[in-house]
């Protein structure tokens, strides 16, 4: 008795390499053992924190794109400090570095800020992150308040704008207090027309063990920005684009553009 012989592999095998905040790092001679948050601090991304060290604390909270059940990716909140970074070999990481740039906030960091929602700051990319994946959650704010006695009430522990506060249940604060960050997760509106995190969630998420795409193709600039005429920009400037990707750029398309592990876009847009 004995194993069957096994065949040999048809094809080589990728290098394993992480899209993070749509740049592409090879994950070649990186030790088994080292966490994505080790991973990303040691590459200078040092807003994600170690708090505890074993997933209670969530201040090294990143979003990575995962199948959705309602859209074909979404965005979702995890713990660096639990994963090792090779088991996001071919996978897209977004940091809190990656959402926004002190001159340009993404939203929810534009409302923690003027909300009072930081302090110290420790736990604030954390935050930042998790309540960026609610924020970008299909169908938040769907849901019809409930009329309870001739009022018209919000589910416990859901904001008008449909934000569960469920997924900030991993976050901790030692400092703020949590009344400011919950002002700014229930203020936050439906993600703007042209968002490309949030049209990115149209694409595909990476499948487990994809081929991962090659340094070559990753884009020059981050945080995402939409350089289209036609439906126009809904967040800052727009930095020049990829070579070869300069012609005026529709939404649908361009969250492909950025992101090209998802295939270089077939625009019917472009003008
Ligand atoms: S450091 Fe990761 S959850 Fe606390
Ligand atoms: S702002 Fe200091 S721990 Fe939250």
């Amino acid at each position: 008795m004995g194993h069957p012989p096994v065949p040999p592999r048809s094809r080589p095998v990728p290098d394993p390499s992480v899209t993070v905040n749509g740049q592409v790092a090879p994950l070649s001679g990186v030790p088994a053992h080292t966490t994505a948050l080790d991973w990303l601090r040691g590459r200078g991304l040092v807003g994600a924190k170690e708090g505890c060290a074993e997933g209670e604390c969530g201040a090294c909270s990143v979003l990575v794109a995962r199948p959705g059940t309602t859209t074909p990716t979404r965005w979702t909140a995890l713990n660096a400090c639990l994963v090792p970074v090779l088991a996001l070999d071919g996978q897209e990481v977004v940091t809190a570095e990656g959402l926004g740039t002190p001159a340009d906030l993404h939203p929810v960091q534009r409302e923690m800020a003027v909300r009072g929602g930081s302090q110290c700051g420790y736990c604030t990319p954390g935050f930042v992150c998790s309540m960026a994946a609610e924020f970008y959650r299909p169908g938040r704010g769907d849901a019809a308040p409930v009329d309870v006695v001739g009022t018209t009430e919000h589910p416990h522990e859901q904001g008008p704008n449909g934000f569960d506060l469920h997924a900030l249940s991993g976050n901790l604060c030692r400092c703020t207090g949590y009344r400011p960050i919950r002002d700014a997760a229930y203020a936050l509106d439906a993600p703007a027309h042209g968002d490309l995190l949030a049209a990115r969630q149209a694409a595909p998420a990476p499948a487990p063990g994809r081929p991962a795409p090659t340094p070559s193709s990753a884009p020059p600039t981050w945080p995402p920005r939409c350089s289209c005429s036609a439906s126009g920009p809904t967040r800052s400037s727009s930095p020049a684009p990829p070579t070869g990707a300069s012609r005026s750029t529709c939404a649908g398309c361009a969250p492909r553009w950025w992101w090209p592990s998802t295939g270089w876009p077939s625009c019917a847009g472009s003008r």
